[in-house]
This record gives C-alpha cells, sequence and structure tokens, in this order.
C-alpha cells in the first residue's frame, strides 16, 4: 500500500531549528489533521512534504504524483480571474478551455461562489472567497495527495459545514489522502481518521488521537461530545496552551514534551 512516510526529519532556517525528529506515516486514503501552536512548524512541514522545501536530515517518502496544496495564504494569481485561478492546474495539465471552464465552474458552485464571483480577479474578492478559489484549485486537479493548511479559517460556520460536507464527499468518492493544518479542534474531529499534536521549539509531535468513528456516523452530537472530551485530556491542553487541569486549578510543571509518543 502507498504511504507517505516521514522519518527523522529535522529542519532548520539559518542556525535556527524549527521542526526536530519529526516521524510519520499517512497510509492511503487517510485523513491527518496537524494541530498545535502558532509557531511550531505546521506549515513548514506542509512545504517540506509538498517539496516547496528540502529538509536539513531526514527524509520523507512521497509516493504521490499528483499532488495538490492549499497554502495559509491563498497565493492565486492576480492576473487571472476566479474561475481561470481555478481551472489553472488543468490548464497545465492540457485540459482544453471550454471542458477546464465547465469544471472549475461546477466546482465553484459547490464551494458556493456565483457566476459573478468567477468573473472577479483576486484582488475584488474577500478573503473568504480567496480561499474557496484556492481549495478550488487544489480539488479541480483530483489529487491523489492533498495537503491543506487552514483551509476554512477564513469562513463562517454555514459555508465551513458545507465545505466540510462537500470534501468529506470528494475523500470518499476518490479515496483521497489528506494532510491537513488546523487550529480548529472541533474541525480536525469531524474531517480528519487522525490528529497529530505538535508542540513548539523545535517543532516536534507530542501525541496522537486516533478518531475511530467512522464519517457516516459522526453527527453534531459525536462531534461535540468528542471534541469535549478530548478538550479534557492534558495532553491535548498542553498542546493547545491550555492550563492542563480543566478547572484549571493543578499546578503541572511538566513540559509539553512530558507527554511525548
Ligand atoms: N522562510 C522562513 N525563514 C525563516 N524562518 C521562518 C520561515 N518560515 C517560517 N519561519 C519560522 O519557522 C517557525 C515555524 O513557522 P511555521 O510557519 O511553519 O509555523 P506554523 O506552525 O505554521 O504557525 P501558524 O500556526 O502561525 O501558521 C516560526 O518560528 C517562523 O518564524
Ligand atoms: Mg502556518
Amino acid at each position: 500500500m502507498s504511504m507517505l512516510n516521514i522519518e527523522r526529519l529535522t529542519h532548520r532556517y539559518g542556525l535556527t531549528e524549527v521542526l526536530s525528529g519529526i516521524d510519520l506515516r499517512l497510509p492511503a486514503g487517510q485523513t491527518l489533521a496537524l494541530v498545535g501552536p502558532s509557531g511550531c512548524g505546521k506549515s513548514t512541514l506542509l512545504h517540506l512534504v509538498a517539496g516547496l522545501l528540502a529538509p536539513s536530515e531526514g527524509r520523507i517518502d512521497n509516493p504521490y504524483r499528483n499532488v495538490a496544496c492549499m497554502f495559509q495564504q491563498a497565493r492565486l494569481m492576480p492576473w487571472k480571474n476566479a474561475i481561470d485561478n481555478i481551472a489553472l492546474g488543468l490548464k497545465a495539465r492540457g485540459m482544453a478551455a471550454s471542458a477546464r471552464r465547465a469544471r472549475a465552474a461546477a466546482l465553484a458552485r459547490t464551494l458556493g461562489l456565483g457566476a459573478d464571483d468567477l468573473r472577479k480577479f483576486p484582488q475584488e474578492l474577500s478573503g473568504g472567497m480567496q480561499s474557496r478559489v484556492a481549495l478550488g484549485r487544489a480539488l479541480a486537479i483530483e489529487p491523489d495527495l492533498l495537503l491543506l493548511d487552514e483551509p476554512f479559517s477564513a469562513l463562517d460556520v454555514g459555508l465551513k459545514l458545507s465545505l466540510y460536507r462537500h470534501l468529506r464527499g470528494e475523500i470518499a468518492r476518490r479515496g483521497t489522502t489528506v494532510l491537513m493544518i488546523t487550529h480548529d479542534l472541533m474541525e480536525a474531529v469531524r474531517l480528519a481518521d487522525r490528529i497529530v499534536m505538535m508542540a513548539a521549539d523545535p517543532g516536534r509531535v507530542v501525541h496522537e488521537l486516533p478518531l475511530d468513528q467512522v464519517h457516516a456516523l459522526r453527527d453534531d452530537a459525536w462531534v461535540y461530545q468528542t471534541t469535549g472530551r478530548l478538550m479534557q485530556a492534558r495532553e491535548v491542553r498542553l498542546g493547545f496552551g491550555l492550563d492542563p487541569a480543566p478547572g484549571g486549578d493543578s499546578a503541572v510543571d511538566a513540559p509539553a514534551a512530558g507527554c511525548a509518543i
């Protein structure tokens, strides 16, 4: 079975080590959510997996050829309108203009973008619209590996819920392997098969949370209960920089690394 395999990955910017000894395995078809405090190296890890950075040490075996990325900043082409931005990867794959526009328009509708929005250029789009165009651009090529960096952070709750459904539908339909970054534990609980928590200075994996419930049975009640339960866990609270005890009344000196796995 193909699998993204990250071994003893360390990355430095100049002399500063931002990722240290990361070991991660992502089996085909699995959705892994990476959560952790700001600055712990999540985006750096995504850039390394995408091949945009070379690791200082360690290795990344990525068996996937058809990889799509959605970065934390939308990175749209300012000289192309929204529909042509969504269709960008299709153009690169040689699809004819009319076919790629039709595919991009259909995708845009499912992402809640109207015909008027599609004619606009990136600087004329709201932040949430830009992020949906970027998500559309990633989904348009029907990737085998999808790398997502905070894909839903600029969206209101209604849009989020509809895009979650759409994304899960695509994953189920195509068996896509997904590595996604989110700050939102509830979002991770809703979407992921596994949550990996990171800590900072240097960025490292400190905890893993498997989510065994099948996606079809993850209703709101299950998502709320599971998120609430996880938020009581000491490792999770430490990971989010909260007081380790839910009541906030127990003094704990152990650093986050104390729950390293
Ligand atoms: N190009 C760069 N050159 C030097 N340092 C960088 C560069 N990019 C990121 N860093 C530093 O590396 C560390 C990790 O940054 P990164 O963007 O990977 O964190 P993150 O976990 O994605 O944070 P956030 O949740 O805020 O997006 C930070 O200290 C950041 O300042
Ligand atoms: Mg980031």
